[in-house]
């Protein structure tokens, strides 16, 4: 027999480390699910609440998650009622409707907004220094709609942008270059949409100009900006919706903002140069965007840029 030597239960061990308290709404869906399956992997530790208006289908990834987390210091649990999200660290948005093949992100917003705006006005009160993550499209414009409807800061409010398609994008680059992703910087600006582009003339590889490299010579970059901005109608028509790359874009995410670590990712956030929400590059760090670097384009990517923004203002001109 085994005799329990300590008399007193020691402590309880939801208590044992503090755990940054992340909200998921919209967890029942691949999309949510992914972006809290990659955040109990990563070494933050969390505490993870699950929403979604689907109980049963909530309840099943839930407990299923929860299986997942046994070597790590985080937890999941899942709820009905979305008045406990507001008190999280960061509370992620990932519910909505999803393209079915052939369609645009941008014919998503009608229905979209109506689901972020049901969802933020039962999500009360929201924590005074909470952030709010939007992970569903047309994201730049549901971010920007996001911030008027809570009237949260700017810094706090953000969206997961062209991070995906950046991410695509490193990857492509590096199967040419034979270079590691992560010493490849090259960006996907604009509209996580169809209004991206990619931002060629501010590409560094380890510190060096793109061009620099003789693998560069003769690449069709135009059809590598197309095969990035398709890749998503690709893997929809394959598959009927994308989630792992997106998971993985929203736990890093998060954790910029738990661990305070100050990395650039290209995110959808508030440009005081165009008065808009736009994705660029930013600083994520504990007070969600630190500072947004509005960087120089050529003439081009500029035209591309502002027609990213008039298209973003213009469909966020419709709500407010
Ligand atoms: C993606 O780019 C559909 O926005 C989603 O994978």
């Amino acid at each position: 027999t085994c005799t329990n030597v300590f008399p007193e239960r020691s402590v309880d061990i939801q208590t044992i480390s503090p755990r940054s308290k992340v909200s998921i709404v919209g967890a029942a869906g691949n999309v949510g699910a992914s972006v809290a399956y990659s955040l109990l992997h990563r070494h933050t530790p969390v505490d993870i609440k699950l929403f979604d208006i689907n109980q049963k289908l909530l309840k099943g990834q839930s407990l299923d998650l929860a299986d997942s987390a046994w070597l790590g210091e985080s937890m999941v649990h899942h709820s009905s009622d979305l008045s406990e999200a507001g008190d999280s660290d960061v509370i992620v948005i990932t519910a909505g409707a999803k393209q079915v093949p052939g369609e645009t992100r941008a014919q998503l917003l009608d229905r979209n907004y109506k689901v972020l705006e049901s969802i933020l006005s039962k999500v009360q009160p929201i924590k005074k220094d909470a952030k709010i993550l939007i992970i569903a499209n047309p994201v730049d414009v549901l971010t920007a709609l996001a911030q008027k409807i809570t009237g949260l800061p700017y810094n706090q409010v953000f969206g997961s942008g062209t991070l995906l398609d950046s991410a695509r994008l490193r990857n492509h680059l590096s199967k040419i270059l034979n270079v590691r992703q992560r010493s490849i910087h090259c960006h996907v600006l604009g509209e996580h949409g169809d209004n991206q582009f990619v931002s060629w003339s501010t590409a560094r590889v380890g510190g060096f100009p793109l061009d620099c490299f003789p693998e560069m010579k003769n690449i069709d970059k135009d059809g590598i900006s197309t095969e990035i901005a398709n890749k998503a109608y690709d893997i929809i028509d394959s598959k009927g919706a994308t989630y792992y790359g997106v998971g993985v874009c929203g736990a890093f995410l998060i954790h910029h903002v738990l661990a305070n670590t100050h990395d650039v990712r290209t995110i959808s956030c508030y440009s005081k140069k165009y008065q808009s929400y736009v994705s660029l590059p930013a600083v994520v760090n504990q007070c969600g965007v630190d500072r947004v670097l509005e960087v120089d384009l050529s003439e081009l990517e500029q035209e591309k840029m502002n027609k990213a923004v008039a298209h973003i203002k213009e469909q966020v001109g419709q709500f407010f």
